[in-house]
């Protein structure tokens, strides 16, 4: 991947910026506590700042419906976004109303050299995620149209496994490079999916193992130990033969599951299973105990691992090398079902500080991380993608990152 430094000297240039600013917005502005994505942009927009370019950034919000147009609408603009990252910056963002359109011209005209300005939702284009190859281009001549772009930084990681026009055909029309942001996930994330030190142990959570079958898959032919928490256990109970009353199951995965534990088996890749269950009568309802995993009672459903088990993961862990994380160990929401998610990611902090380098999948396990006030600067690296850093994971090539080669 090219770098920044790759573009030359930028000073006076206009660069084009896609940035990940997907986050959420509440009463108008950027919800407290979820300026993550914003923060972690901070370093590649200072860097063309400082070096005196025009900065024009895209980004998207949400997923307005294809056909939305540029009217006001307050789920979908950007706005509340430009108003927190000028608070980062420390400078003003300059904000257009539309993305290509003459408030976007006007807004460009007027930038001097580093300043920056922000462009609206790029997906109120319904050319921007269109299938069609042609209407994302089109898309892609008109934002460099518009904004005289000399040069292209991908630095959006959370968008990179999306074939976008903002995003991945915008990079073949001017010189491109990866920002800091996406090169430091890429090296990240790599660094578990490329020649792992050993032990690799590989933390899996969330409510369906649907959504981790390819990462799975992937898992068998890389991973020495996968440990499997939160809604998906239940369908690994299961295909073990266990009953697993009210829980969360995909019958229709069963079968698969019983052929990854038994590839598993023959390949020497150990799978993790929890021993113990916290559980409830319904999932809104007050925890009734722990159960062991073949105790769990018809009328009752696991809503989080035990401690017996969060103890197993934890010293599985500390012999680990490699972490790889991805998914809450139960309904990390609810502080009744915190305690799995909370202690397995505390197992992770510690074998970290014992020298393994450990990567959380952005997504829900960032943002357990966060509300379970656990220690970030504990894990070697935090996601800012989801689905990106579940692809690269599940060893896809990204279109976003293919481009940028
Ligand atoms: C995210 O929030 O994971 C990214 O911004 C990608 O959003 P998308 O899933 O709507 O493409």
């Amino acid at each position: 991947m090219k770098t920044i430094e790759s573009l030359g000297d930028l000073a006076g240039k206009t660069v084009l910026v896609r940035s990940d600013f997907n986050v959420k917005v509440k009463d108008g502005a950027v919800a407290p506590g979820n300026d993550g994505r914003l923060i972690a942009a901070l370093p590649t927009l200072n860097k063309l700042l400082d070096a005196g370019a025009k900065v024009v950034v895209t980004a998207h919000l949400g997923r307005p419906k294809p056909g939305d147009t540029f009217t006001p609408d307050p789920a979908f603009t950007v706005k509340p976004v430009a108003a927190r990252l000028s608070e980062l910056l420390g400078k003003p963002v300059a904000v257009a109303d539309d993305l290509t359109g003459d408030s976007a011209k006007a807004v460009v005209a007027a930038l001097q050299p580093g300043e920056i300005a922000l462009l609206e939702n790029v997906r109120m284009d319904p050319r921007e995620t269109s299938k069609v190859d042609a209407d994302r281009e089109a898309e892609a001549d008109d934002i460099i149209a518009a904004t005289g772009a000399d040069a292209f930084v991908s630095d959006g990681f959370g968008v990179v496994h999306r074939k976008q026009a903002s995003v991945y055909d915008v990079a073949k029309k001017v010189p491109a490079a990866a920002g800091d942001l996406v090169f430091k996930e890429v090296d990240s994330l790599s660094k578990a999916t490329t020649d792992p030190a050993r032990p690799y142990a590989v933390v899996l959570g969330g409510a369906k193992v649907s959504d981790k079958l390819p990462l799975i898959a992937n898992l068998l032919d890389k991973a020495d130990m996968i440990l499997i928490g939160g809604g998906m256990m239940f369908t690994f109970l299961k295909a073990k033969g266990l009953e697993v009353g009210k829980s969360l199951l995909e019958e229709d995965q069963v079968d698969t599951v019983k052929g990854y534990l038994d590839t598993a088996a023959a390949k020497g890749v150990e799978f993790v299973l929890p021993v113990d269950c916290v559980v409830a009568p319904a999932f809104d309802a007050a925890p009734t105990g722990v159960v062991a995993a073949d105790a769990i009672p018809a009328d009752q459903m696991g809503l989080d691992i035990g401690p017996d088990s969060a103890k197993l993961f934890a010293d599985k862990l500390a012999t680990a090398k490699t972490i790889a994380w991805n998914g809450p160990m139960g309904v990390f929401e609810n502080p009744d079902y915190a305690a799995g998610t909370r202690d397995v990611a505390q197992g992770m902090i510690d074998a970290t500080a014992a020298g393994a380098f450990s990567v959380v999948g952005g997504g829900d396990s960032a943002t357990a991380v966060k509300v379970l006030g656990l220690d970030e600067a504990g894990f070697s690296h935090i996601s800012t993608g989801g689905g990106a850093s579940l692809e690269l994971l599940e060893g896809k090539v990204l279109p976003g990152i293919d481009v940028l080669s």
